[in-house]
């Protein structure tokens, strides 16, 4: 008998944690690194959040709560639903949770038997294939290529739903790519998924208000009407309220699921936070005018990024619609030698070249299911995403043939 579950062997660990803890290392160990790895915003949750958070401390708001959510959060979680998505839900339909990981992960675990299949586009988040796994389900992943600007077709849709389709799992803006899907295009899927009845759509709106130039995001619940009573919409404070360490997520859906997942999670975790639920009533409630600023700060950054990228020999970078990530394909660094004498044969060599030789840390893109690519989080300083989009020019500059 084995003492670890099988169930792990069907996953592995995250490899942005992965990368991330990799430089964290080199950087203990004296060299000089920038980390475009980290999935979170660099500034500070705003002052009205956090004082709302101390507020509750000193009221004493540090006991047990219901296990999906405070009421207040709940409410204003209702609201902030019906002012930017005109999506009507009631409290009865919220549920939060530690995380819109947590969420999204309840929600597999409550609703997967063995055999079930969630269509997945490529390239996704580290995360969804595994959970999936974990749930005892089948990720289905479909490829939204480069050429494509990483989204998936309604054909491409057509064609990987099968009778044992049980979810599609949406998300845009993306992460890895940050390709957003604009209402027409978001249109063409869910009127896919008007002819299969049986399927059911887990959207993952979580860089909702990271979205740039002219884009206007949707969600498919509001594009499409009639796919409301089969869809859960979820949502989180990480990453537009910079709220990332607070663990705060939330989906709203048909009572019979937000049920199911509640159930999950009271045999789990119970409630997140108390302190944090009270910071996020104030971050939905509570003045929203710093999200524009940050927004025209990083569409700054991404332009830089994309401009600079693109200058390295071997580099395409595409412009996308929003979070905060790009995805360039090194597709024409294969087969090259760095500087420092390594074969790029793939995008894993080359990112570990790239972090060895000049210190940038990315992620590599087989981690996200499509190469050969590397993702650039561009949520840090103008000065270190300059300085390393000058050291990737100049690794790829330094690319040669074997000899
Ligand atoms: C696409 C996507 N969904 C969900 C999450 C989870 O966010 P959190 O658990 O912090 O709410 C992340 C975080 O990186 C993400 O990129």
């Amino acid at each position: 008998m084995t003492f670890l579950s099988a169930t792990l062997d069907r996953v592995k660990p995250s490899p942005t944690i992965a990368v991330t803890t990799k430089a964290a290392e080199l950087k203990a160990a004296g060299r000089d690194i920038i980390a475009l790895g980290a999935g979170e915003p660099d500034f500070d949750t705003p002052e009205n959040i956090k004082a709302a958070a101390v507020r509750a401390i000193a009221e004493g708001k540090t006991k047990y709560t219901a296990v999906d959510g405070i009421p207040e959060l709940k409410q204003a979680i209702c609201a902030k639903f019906q002012r930017d998505n005109a999506l009507t839900y009631t409290p009865a339909q919220v549920t939060v949770g530690t995380g819109g990981k947590q969420v999204l992960y309840n929600a597999f675990m409550a609703t997967l038997n063995a055999g079930d299949e969630v269509i997945i586009p490529a390239p996704y988040w580290v995360s969804y294939p595994d959970m999936v796994l974990l749930a005892g389900g089948t990720p289905v992943t479909v490829e939204a290529a480069l050429e494509a600007d990483f989204k998936i077709t309604a054909a491409q849709l057509e064609a990987a739903i099968t009778q044992k389709t049980k979810w599609f799992l949406f998300n845009s803006p993306s992460n890895p790519t940050g390709a957003g899907y604009s209402w027409d295009e978001l249109k063409a899927l869910t009127d896919v998924l008007l002819r299969h009845p049986h399927v059911w759509v887990m959207t993952d709106d979580m860089y909702e208000h990271l979205a740039y130039d002219d884009f206007k995001f949707c969600t498919p619940a509001q594009v499409e009407p009639q796919l409301y009573d089969r869809t859960l919409t979820v949502n989180g404070v990480s990453k537009a309220y910079a709220m990332t360490g607070w663990r705060i997520g939330y989906a709203a859906g048909p009572e019979l699921l937000i049920k199911a997942i509640r159930k999950v999670q009271s045999q789990s975790t119970s409630n997140p936070c108390s302190v944090s639920q009270y910071a996020a009533v104030e971050a939905l409630n509570g003045p929203q005018d710093f999200l524009a600023p940050n927004n025209a700060l990083f569409q700054r950054r991404r332009d830089l990024v994309v401009d600079m990228l693109n200058k390295a020999p071997g580099i395409v970078c595409p412009r996308p619609e929003g979070a905060f990530y790009v995805y360039p394909s090194i597709a024409g660094c294969l087969g090259k030698t760095s500087a420092g004498g390594v074969l790029i044969d793939n995008d894993e060599t080359f990112a570990t070249a790239l972090l060895e030789e000049t210190g940038v840390a990315v992620v590599f893109g087989a981690a996200f299911g499509l190469s050969p690519n590397f993702r650039v989080s561009y949520a840090t300083s103008d000065a270190a995403l300059t300085d390393a989009c000058t050291r990737i020019i100049a690794f790829c500059n330094g690319l040669h043939d074997a000899r």
